[in-house]
């Protein structure tokens, strides 16, 4: 259902939205739960009262996927063309903007060939209004379109499969993020770790490396192994919807927590750009 639309726009203005926060979900890897973590934090802030964009940035469109939607009004790929784009009720407090109906991929590299072909997508997002939060699904890699969706967050979100590689990548991706132009950076709002399992002694001894590691970044909420997270999507459902009462549910609900206190203490006086 398109519940508004979104004006295209070329304005020049800031990145980052004013009283909105914006959150990437990223990590430079595949497959580490970016959008299952994207899709059902997005809930979790939605059943909260919040008022949540859900913004599909994968090419691969698989949030549309996900939730088995139509293709309505366009999407990123549009709006990043300066079209006028459909926003989609998912659920109440949630509104989509997917990946579009042009390939995303070619139109970054039409932007790619801009002056300005970072500040592509914050100078649009930046008319947005009535929104409490913008969570933004990445794709795996960095490039111009990863680019347009970091320079327009104000925080950026790094779910990884507790793993060795995986932790290897989220340390690099943090990095690369700590190169950024710093007016242009995200805050790290934290390091998730996804998949866990507590019987399984590698995932133990890497969740102690993490600890270690990243210190405050790692966030307090684990993220279990939950079959049931994995099959909520076969039935076009957050986990809240396919199973309220399970461990990806109160995972999910916990982050959603922790995420909010974390964006509230990124504003705090004093707080230092992580
Ligand atoms: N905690 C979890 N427990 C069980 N399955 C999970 C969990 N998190 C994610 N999954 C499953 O793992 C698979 C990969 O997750 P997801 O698609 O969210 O990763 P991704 O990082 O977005 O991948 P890509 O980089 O390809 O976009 C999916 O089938 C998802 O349902
Ligand atoms: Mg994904």
């Amino acid at each position: 259902m398109i519940i508004g639309t979104l004006p295209g726009t070329r304005t020049i203005t800031k990145g980052v939205i004013e009283n909105v926060e914006s959150i990437a979900v990223f990590i430079a890897k595949g497959g580490t739960g970016k959008t299952t973590t994207a899709v059902n934090l997005s809930a979790a802030l939605a059943l909260q009262g919040k008022r949540v964009l859900l913004i599909d940035g994968d090419p691969q469109g698989t949030i549309a996927t996900y939730f088995n939607l139509q293709p309505v009004g366009g999407g990123l790929a549009e709006l990043l063309m300066g079209e006028e784009v459909a926003l989609q009720r998912l659920r109440d407090n949630l509104v989509l903007i997917s990946s579009g109906g042009y390939d995303l991929w070619e139109i970054s590299s039409l932007i790619d060939q801009r002056v300005d072909r970072y500040h592509v997508l914050g100078r649009i997002l930046s008319r947005l209004s009535r929104l409490d939060y913008i969570i933004f699904d990445c794709p795996p890699a960095l490039n111009v379109l990863t680019y347009n969706i970091l320079y327009a967050s104000d925080h950026v979100l790094l779910p990884f499969s507790t793993d060795y590689l995986t932790a290897i990548t989220a340390v690099k991706t943090i990095n690369a993020l700590r190169e950024l132009p710093p007016e242009h950076a995200p805050h790290i709002l934290g390091v998730v770790p996804n998949f866990y399992d507590r019987f399984d002694k590698a995932h133990r001894a890497i969740l102690r490396l993490a600890r270690g590691h990243f210190g405050e970044l790692l966030t307090e909420t684990i993220i279990r192994y939950s079959r049931k997270i994995s099959e909520a999507p076969n039935h076009a459902q957050t986990v809240f919807e396919y199973s309220p009462a399970s461990r990806g549910s109160s995972d999910f609900a916990s982050l959603a927590d922790e995420v909010v206190q974390r964006c509230l203490t990124s504003r705090s006086p004093g707080a230092v750009k992580s």
